[in-house]
Parts: C-alpha cells; sequence; structure tokens
C-alpha cells in the first residue's frame, strides 16, 4: 500500500471499517476478525457506547498537559483502583511504556536496596522499547539490539525452583505475564504465581504482572491473577484499555507508591482525555452484569470444540491451551499455512511464537462467528483447498 513505511511488519490487506467481529477491506471483502487488533478490540468494532464518548469527549478537550488534571483521567484512575486492589496509577499510552514504568518503578522503590536486577521468565514478551527487549525472552528481539539493559535473568515458567534460584537480593522484581500471549499461550500455574508470591515476600522482591494481552476481561475475569488469587505489588494494562485508542496504565500497590516522586517519570500524552473516556465506556461494558461471565462461556465453547478438532485431527494438534477467549491451538508443523488457510476462508487470526495458532477473538463474537472458525479450521486441518477469495500469496504473519 505505501512504500514510504518502515517494513518492520510484513501487511498487505488494507482495512477500511468493522462492526462487531466483522471487518471489510478496501477491496469490499469482508473477514471474520480473530485476532482483535492482537487482543486490543475487546469490544469488536463500532461499540456504540465507546463511539459516543470519544466524540463527546472530543467536542470537550481532546489534550491537556498532564501538568494539570482532567476529569476523566482522573475517574478512570479511581475506576482501575475500586477494579483491581489498592494502588495509585500512571497512564501513558501503550504496553511498552506501561512495562517501562513498570520496570522503572520497581528500581526506584528498590533503588535504597540497591536492588537494580529483573527475574523474568522463558517465552516472556514485554514490548519493543529498550527495558521491555531487554525482559523479552525471544533472542531475535534482543540480540540485534544489544547491549540492552543488564540484570535480566530468564527463568523456566512454572518452575519454582529455578525461580528461587534467581530472586536474590539484588532483584528488584519479578516479573511475568499470568498468560503469556507472544510466547504461545501459556498461562502460569495458579501453584507457581502462589509460589512466586511466597518467594517474592521472603526475599523483599516486587511482584509485577504484565497483564498488556491477558488483562481486562479476556480470560473471563475483569483480570487473569483472579483466576489465582495472587494480587501483584505492581500491574500492566494497555492493549483494550481505551477501546482502541492508544493507552496504558500501571498501577503500582498503595503503600508503595510514596517511593516515587514528582519528576520520577512522566508521558506528554498518558491519560489523555479522549483516550480515559473510551476507557471509561469499556470498563462499563466489561462490568455489565454477566458480561465477563459470557466471556468464559464463550471461551469454554470455543476451546471444547477445538479438542474436538484436536482428536479428529491428531497428527495435526499437539494441545489446546489458555484461559476464556485467549486461546492456543498448538500444531505439529507451522502455524503460518494454518493461519494462510483460515484467511483464504475470510478469517483472520494470528500466530504465537512458530508453532501455535492464536485466537483473540472480540469478547463480543457470536456463537455462530465461533462455529464458522471451527468449521473452517476443520477444513484447513483436514487440508481442504476451498479457497473464498482464490490464491493469496503465502505471507508471513508478523506477530505485534
Ligand atoms: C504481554 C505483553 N506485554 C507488552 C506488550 C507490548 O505492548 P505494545 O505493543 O502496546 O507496546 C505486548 C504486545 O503484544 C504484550 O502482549
Amino acid at each position: 500500500m505505501s512504500d514510504a513505511l518502515l517494513p518492520v511488519y510484513d501487511r498487505d490487506l488494507v482495512l477500511v471499517k468493522g462492526k462487531g467481529a466483522r471487518l471489510w477491506d478496501s477491496a469490499g471483502h469482508e473477514w471474520l476478525d480473530f485476532a482483535a487488533g492482537i487482543a486490543v478490540n475487546g469490544l469488536g468494532y463500532g461499540d456504540r457506547k465507546v463511539v459516543s464518548a470519544i466524540k463527546k469527549q472530543a467536542d470537550l478537550l481532546i489534550h491537556a498537559s498532564n501538568l494539570y488534571h482532567t476529569e476523566p483521567g482522573s475517574e478512570l484512575a479511581r475506576r482501575l483502583v475500586s477494579l483491581a486492589f489498592p494502588s495509585k496509577v500512571f497512564f501513558c499510552n501503550s504496553g511498552t511504556e506501561a512495562w517501562e514504568g513498570a520496570m522503572k518503578f520497581a528500581r526506584r522503590i528498590g533503588h535504597e536496596a540497591g536492588r537494580t536486577g529483573y527475574v523474568c521468565f522463558e517465552h516472556s514478551f514485554h514490548g519493543r522499547t529498550m527495558g521491555s527487549v531487554s525482559t523479552t525472552w525471544t533472542a531475535k528481539y534482543r540480540e540485534p539490539f544489544e547491549p540492552l539493559v543488564p540484570g535480566v535473568r530468564f527463568c523456566p515458567l512454572n518452575d519454582l525452583a529455578a525461580a528461587a534460584d534467581a530472586v536474590d537480593e539484588r532483584t528488584a522484581a519479578v516479573m511475568v505475564e499470568p498468560v503469556q500471549g507472544e510466547g504461545g499461550i501459556r498461562p502460569a500455574a495458579p501453584e507457581f504465581l502462589r509460589g512466586l508470591e511466597d518467594l517474592c515476600r521472603q526475599r523483599g522482591a516486587l511482584l509485577v504482572f504484565d497483564e498488556i494481552q491477558c488483562g481486562l476481561g479476556r480470560t473471563g475475569r475483569m483480570f487473569a491473577y483472579e483466576h489465582s488469587g495472587v494480587t501483584p505489588d505492581i500491574l500492566t494494562l494497555a492493549k483494550p484499555l481505551a477501546g482502541g485508542l492508544p493507552m496504558g496504565a500501571v498501577l503500582v500497590r498503595e503503600d508503595l507508591a510514596p517511593a516515587i516522586k514528582v519528576g520520577d517519570h512522566g508521558s506528554t500524552f498518558g491519560g489523555n482525555p479522549v483516550a480515559a473516556a473510551a476507557a471509561l465506556a469499556v470498563l462499563d461494558r466489561l462490568t455489565a452484569p454477566g458480561f465477563l461471565d459470557d466471556v468464559g462461556a464463550k471461551g469454554l465453547y470455543l476451546t471444547r470444540g477445538l479438542r474436538r478438532l484436536a482428536k479428529k485431527h491428531k497428527g495435526a494438534v499437539v494441545d489446546v491451551r489458555g484461559m476464556g477467549l485467549m486461546i492456543g491451538v498448538e500444531l505439529s508443523g507451522p502455524a503460518a499455512p494454518v493461519v494462510k488457510g483460515l484467511r483464504e476462508r475470510g478469517i483472520l487470526a494470528v500466530k504465537s511464537g512458530e508453532k501455535v495458532l492464536r485466537l483473540l477473538p472480540p469478547l463480543v463474537v457470536k456463537r455462530s462467528e465461533m462455529k464458522r472458525l471451527l468449521d473452517a479450521l476443520g477444513e484447513v486441518l483436514a487440508g481442504g483447498a476451498g479457497s473464498r477469495f482464490g490464491p493469496r500469496n503465502d505471507k508471513k504473519e508478523s506477530g505485534t
């Protein structure tokens, strides 16, 4: 479409509009979206309440410096705290920025004690800026950008003994996704998270959860950590928070927050009133009676359907895992041809690592739409040739 763009993404479709879980491209083709802007479009496309909140706030005030308060920003902070845990909120504009904030706040809190290290996990993904990429496991994302932030150690996920070996008096934080997204939809076991909590308490390190992809309703609960009963010291949120507008948030436990002083961190656009107004509308929708239960029920429906397919195509499917509407189908071979096969049938999905098909539909996806996905995936796994738009080029999916 535009050769003026730096080619950090491999892409071809030009999308022009959306409604619910459906998208339309510039050629007029309709697509069923099982990627949801990589977990951003939780409420799908064109949610009336979100759109009207954005329009209303844009008429009033689009931006104000963070040297001043705005009503939507203040109200959103209060809402997030009331939904999560007693904490203070820092707003920014993306997931990676939220993660950078969490890394800085953890070091700031541990500064006097000389705590500068981070214990992270294999298959983690925390973003692309220098701090975030330093804590991201995949070597190809890190190595071309070395030297990175020092003091990061990676342990296998769900291996408490390895974490216990890694956490010491220099550790500022243990940092983990309760459900790993980019790394293959790998849930951290509840007992592992509880073990990390104990370890952090015993050794004086902070526990930081990255819920940028798995948070805000995606797993059928408002926060993925609720499934384990473990509350982090610092929580990061982003992707679906503002209904598609750029916004991230870092929640810092209330009693730790006094360590963060005026001037320690900042963001020109963070907490932008239009994004905050959109986020308030998103939270209204997520907290509506029955909404999250419905996400859980739909997740179960989809997972069961996928497990049936896995049984039928034992050679092709190794595992079906995830929580709520964050589901990974691990294949015995590369996921790219399956993503392509779905695309030929009018369905957008993404990979997670090389072998995992990642399904992240909008939380408002209908059962009939999930049935369509299951039928199409069944055809693809059976090696069916049916193509809706004719052959397409075999482009590699580019993840986030
Ligand atoms: C768990 C997690 N953390 C951080 C990020 C980075 O977010 P962003 O792309 O908004 O910078 C992502 C993006 O995929 C993510 O999945």
